[in-house]
């Protein structure tokens, strides 16, 4: 149709596993839903006063916008980093109103339209419809399973051309939840700044690692050879994605950084979209954040640990690759092979909705992603059911 721009012409029908899973919902039959990743249907206890209370400040009712996001806020993001180890001050920082807003202005700071920007495969799916939006190009660089995930830095700088402007990297990643460690860390910023790249990274599910010894490396710790932007965000940090409260964090060569920032506050002065109830809440939600994180990384090690089990006792029929952090695991179902895709099949014929690899770019039919944050016993049944 004419009337309406190419970049939002997707294929909006719907898919045969979304319809394997719309009906198995409205059979009435008993549905196991391992996809529920929305931290305020988990069953997990929220402090109404401690959430509730601080949007009820005073100071709200006076309209006196900072493009970059009020002080106040930007003062507590820069104590959570500084509790990872790293010193970022407030003025490195400005405030959105999601990781996906922050992902828009990144695109916009850095790329023209029709420029390239390099994402892993399998990571996170929205990015592609954020790019559509701001007219960059995608190009996928492969992460490769052996024993865990790793990038496959022959290929990524096979994807490199003349018009890429930056790497994403997602920290841990979504859904294989591995960590970049500091050996590929140094890889990439070495590979971004000798192409004029910046580094993207992703942190929302940071403080969200699966095993108690590993202390995760924010990448606003240590050197930034190259402009690096960090990402993340109160949906999950404190569990609260209603809230739409998210920032980006500049590091970099000084000038660079500089330059970076009075654009992007410039960007964010033409939307100024967040408001003033929740940048006042900000400090006193990040600061009481351990109670939420502690029942969210309770229930998703519970649930790897009983998933670990299940599979051990599954004579090979499940197997759960290697998960660092994060709220969500990839497993194999071996039996699940046919015509019909493995998840739609499990959706259509036992009731059990996992989401199908391919959502994520994974190739492998069998390979299947689970949330980990689903009610614990809701979890062992869907996830025996599958195997049954
Ligand atoms: C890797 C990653 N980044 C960002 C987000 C979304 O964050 P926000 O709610 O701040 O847009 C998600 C949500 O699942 C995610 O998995």
């Amino acid at each position: 149709m004419g009337r309406f721009s190419t970049r939002t012409s997707w294929e909006t029908g719907e898919s045969r596993y979304a319809s394997a899973v719309r009906t198995a919902r409205a059979s009435g039959r008993r549905v196991y839903d391992l996809t529920v990743s929305n931290p305020t249907r988990c069953g997990f206890e929220y402090d109404a006063e401690a959430v509730l209370g601080p949007l009820r400040d005073a100071r709200a009712l006076v309209y006196d916008p900072d493009p970059r996001g009020m002080e106040s806020a930007r003062e507590a993001v820069a104590r959570y980093y500084a509790g990872h180890g790293a010193r970022v001050s407030a003025d490195q920082l400005v405030l959105t109103t999601s990781t996906s807003e922050s992902y828009s202005y990144l695109f916009r700071l850095l790329c023209d339209a029709g420029d390239e920007v390099l994402v892993a495969q399998p990571s996170y799916p929205l990015f592609n419809y954020l790019a559509d939006l701001d007219d960059v190009r995608l190009r996928a660089y492969p992460l490769f399973y052996d024993h865990g995930w790793w990038t496959d830095f022959t290929e990524l700088e096979r994807a490199i051309t003349p018009r890429t402007r930056a790497v994403i990297v997602v920290h841990p990643n979504n859904p294989t939840g591995h960590w970049t460690g500091t050996g590929e860390r140094e890889r990439l910023e070495a590979l971004c700044a000798r192409h004029g790249m910046a580094l993207i990274v992703d942190e929302v599910f940071l403080d969200y690692s699966l095993r108690e010894s590993t202390a995760a490396r924010s990448f606003a710790c240590g050197e930034h050879p190259t402009p690096t932007f960090v990402l993340s965000g109160l949906s999950k940090i404190v569990g609260l994605p209603q809230m739409k409260a998210a920032w980006i964090a500049a590091f970099g060569p000084v000038s660079e950084r500089a330059e970076a920032l009075g654009r992007l506050e410039i960007v964010a002065d033409t939307f100024l979209s967040m408001n003033a109830p929740v940048q006042l809440a900000m400090a006193s939600w990040l600061d009481g954040r351990a109670a939420i994180q502690a029942q969210i990384l309770e229930r998703a090690r519970g649930n790897l640990a009983m998933l670990r089990r299940v599979a051990a006792e599954s004579a090979g029929l499940l197997q759960v690759l290697e998960v660092e952090a994060g709220w969500s695991a990839v497993v194999g179902l071996a039996g699940c092979v046919g015509e019909v895709q493995c998840a739609e099949r499990l959706a259509r014929e036992r009731g059990v909705i996992v989401h199908p690899g391919w959502f994520y770019g994974m190739g492998a039919e069998r390979l299947v992603v689970v949330s980990l944050i689903a009610a614990a016993g809701e979890m062992e049944a869907g996830i025996r059911r599958a195997i049954e």
